[in-house]
């Protein structure tokens, strides 16, 4: 039996050696073979809370741990108690419904010295010269008269700001002051510093540059989104991953704690504050301040489809597999159509007017919404199930997106696509994180999916490096390029794979707990990898229609190392293909255009590094990057020479 088996290994591996030698001179690129359609938002993002990609990265709030609603309520803070200062500092309880629970209170003994709060932001704080930021608070004087407040950006004894706050008074009131930063510093701390003998009760400390993306008050980094936006992504998946799911369903990712004012959406515990034992971040919390409403309007502001992911009543599989009993789900599918209510619903509907209420009447037009992250068994099955009806009998239009699981074959995966087409459901998430070598071997992996099957959302992938050890160098080229060449798969099946993203999107180069990831930044700044200029290339170069690109009659996807797609964009009345060279050499080829084409010349993007080992940092952002150019036709023929590792796009008009 062992020995069939080898022998069997042995020819298809000496088939798919002699496959992948067969030698390519020349393609031909059919320009009257317009296929099926590609979803206008085939190639989106999926954006998690992990790596401290939202309190501490996108969203742009300065300070960690705001209104001291961590299970240890000073963390991110220290006392300040200088120069013979005397006195105290409390959290006490405010005694409202809402969910800030607590405040800090400073008790000052005498007028010496300098008493106070500092804090020193996520993994640091950065400010740049000239630019204003904005602080706000809640404060009320418990005793005393004619305490002030004064706030500063401190960098060492260096003072880059400093503003005196008067007029407190007895009650609880919101304050607003502008600190502008004298220079760029990073490992700058913010200080909050009483004045006069007396106690004053503070809470809800938040600072913001003022420059945010679109100027909006409590917004997002600017500098983050302009590169999202730069993707011209189709759809935006949030809120992750496994924080929808949570360690335990407590933990779990409930949308409703996410709207509204801010001391109504509480803090929880991040999931990936405990997740690995090597990556522990104890002060990685969620703040919610980039809630529901947040993710909505951003996907909006990108033009992209919202594509929400909720809890299906099962907790982290991996973590504690906590499970809610089938009849006591009511809650967890309420959940779903309340959502799709608070998204869609008139102004007249509650969860409608609550959207309203924050600033947006019109109807974000949900179209999709995700059922459970890489849950698995029957378990999930089940669940899918009741979520189906309430949502389909309520809103026949949603497409539902299903969990295949957390890998993309063995056991679980087969059973989950078997029930899953059984029951023809229409969109199935699939995840690979595989080796660069898994990639390139799996750009096939979608030709003979069954057409009338369902329709893959490959939501999550990222080609992992089995040699480089470093994080931050995960993201080169190797894997790029690797992931390029798959995407040529997922275009040439464009009709069953209707959505694709890259995961996971966003990482602090000093607070990440995954690598590699597509965006990385610090507090000061932010760069792209090769990954990303990758997945640009394919969202900024999509077409409207599947085409036709061979080599020796056939699709390329290995053959002599090379990879191709094509796609007919109807709208520019052009043909776009991309050809992936993985070999180490320069490869000549002649692309044969059958077809009238319009003009002499074709565009050409390169994305390309002799070397497969090179990333970017936050020093060099840039070394692999595309640069365009123009190619003459000549007779219906691009004569062309592709670099070594490289990744082309021509765009031919028709
Ligand atoms: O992208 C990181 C994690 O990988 C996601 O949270 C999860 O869905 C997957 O396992």
């Amino acid at each position: 039996m062992k020995r069939i088996t080898f022998s069997l290994l042995l020819a298809i591996g000496i088939c798919w050696g002699v496959y992948a030698q067969q030698k390519i001179s020349a393609f031909e690129v059919d320009l009257k073979s317009k296929g099926a359609s590609i979803a206008p938002d085939m190639w989106g993002l999926f954006f998690e809370d992990i790596n401290f990609a939202a309190d501490g990265g996108l969203y742009a709030e300065m300070i960690k741990n705001y209104s001291f609603e961590f299970p240890s309520p000073f963390m991110g803070w220290q006392r300040i108690q200088e120069q013979g200062a005397m006195g105290y500092h409390y959290t006490k309880p405010h005694l409202d419904e809402s969910k800030n629970k607590k405040f800090l209170q400073m008790q000052r003994l005498n007028e010496e010295g300098v008493f106070g709060m500092s804090n020193a932001g996520f993994r640091g704080m950065a400010v740049k010269a000239n630019a204003n930021y904005r602080l706000t608070f809640l404060a009320r004087i418990a005793k005393g008269e004619n305490l002030s407040l004064k706030a500063q950006l401190a960098k060492g004894r260096n003072i880059l700001a400093d503003v005196n706050i008067e007029g407190l008074t007895r009650d609880w009131q919101e304050y607003e002051v502008m600190l502008t930063a004298s220079e760029t510093a990073d490992q700058v701390n913010f200080r909050i510093l009483l004045e006069g003998e007396g106690e004053l009760d503070i809470d809800m400390i938040s600072l913001f540059p003022e420059d945010t993306w679109k100027g909006r008050k409590r917004g997002l980094r600017k500098d983050i989104v302009q590169l999202l936006a730069d993707m011209n992504p189709g759809f935006l998946r949030f809120p992750g991953g496994c924080i929808v799911e949570g360690f335990d369903l407590e933990n779990r990712y409930q949308w409703k704690n996410t709207i509204g004012e801010m001391k109504d959406r509480g803090t929880m515990i991040n999931r990936w504050n405990i997740e690995f034992a090597h990556r522990n971040a104890p002060d990685y919390f969620q703040s919610f301040g980039l809630g529901f409403f947040e993710y909505f309007q951003l996907a909006e502001d990108l033009g992209a489809e919202p594509l929400p992911i909720l809890s299906c009543g099962l907790a982290c599989q991996y973590n504690s597999g906590e499970i809610v009993p089938l009849d006591m789900l009511d809650e967890y599918v309420q959940d779903a159509l309340d959502l799709i209510e608070f998204a869609n619903g008139s102004v007249e509907t509650a969860w409608g007017a609550k959207r309203a209420a924050m600033g947006h009447p019109e109807p974000f037009d949900l179209k999709y919404i995700g059922v459970g992250n890489e849950n698995w068994g029957p378990q999930y099955i089940e669940r899918a199930d009741v979520f189906e009806k309430a949502i389909k009998s309520a809103y026949p239009d949603m497409i539902i997106v299903s969990t295949s699981g957390p890998s993309p074959d063995g056991h679980e995966f087969d059973y989950l696509w078997k029930e899953l087409t059984a029951r023809k459901a229409e969109l199935i998430d699939e995840h690979y994180y595989k080796s660069p070598e898994w990639f390139l071997e799996s750009a096939r992996r979608y030709d003979n999916y069954d057409r009338n099957g369902p329709k893959v959302f490959a939501g999550e992938y990222a080609a992992h490096s089995t040699t480089e050890k470093d994080a931050l160098k995960k993201n080169n080229w190797e894997a790029a390029l690797s992931e390029a060449a798959f995407m040529t798969g997922l275009e040439r099946n464009a009709d069953i794979v209707r959505l694709a993203s890259y995961a996971p999107l966003l990482a602090h180069v000093d607070g990440w707990q995954w690598a590699p990831d597509m965006i990385w930044f610090d507090n000061l700044g932010v760069y792209a990898t090769p990954n990303y200029y990758v997945q640009k290339l394919f969202s900024t170069n999509p077409g409207t229609h599947t085409a036709k690109i061979t080599a020796n009659g056939n699709s390329v996807a290995g053959e002599d190392g090379m990879y191709a797609s094509a796609t007919i964009d109807e709208k520019a009345k052009e043909i776009i293909f991309k050809i992936v060279n993985t070999n180490a050499e320069m490869r000549a080829f002649d692309i044969k255009l059958s077809g009238n084409v319009k003009g002499k010349n074709a565009t050409w993007i390169e994305l390309q590094s002799n070397q497969l080992d090179v990333a970017h940092s936050l020093k060099e952002p840039k070394k692999i990057a595309p640069v365009e150019k123009s190619v003459e036709i000549q007779k219906r023929v691009v004569k062309t020479e592709l670099k070594p590792y490289s990744v082309n796009v021509f765009r031919v008009k028709l």
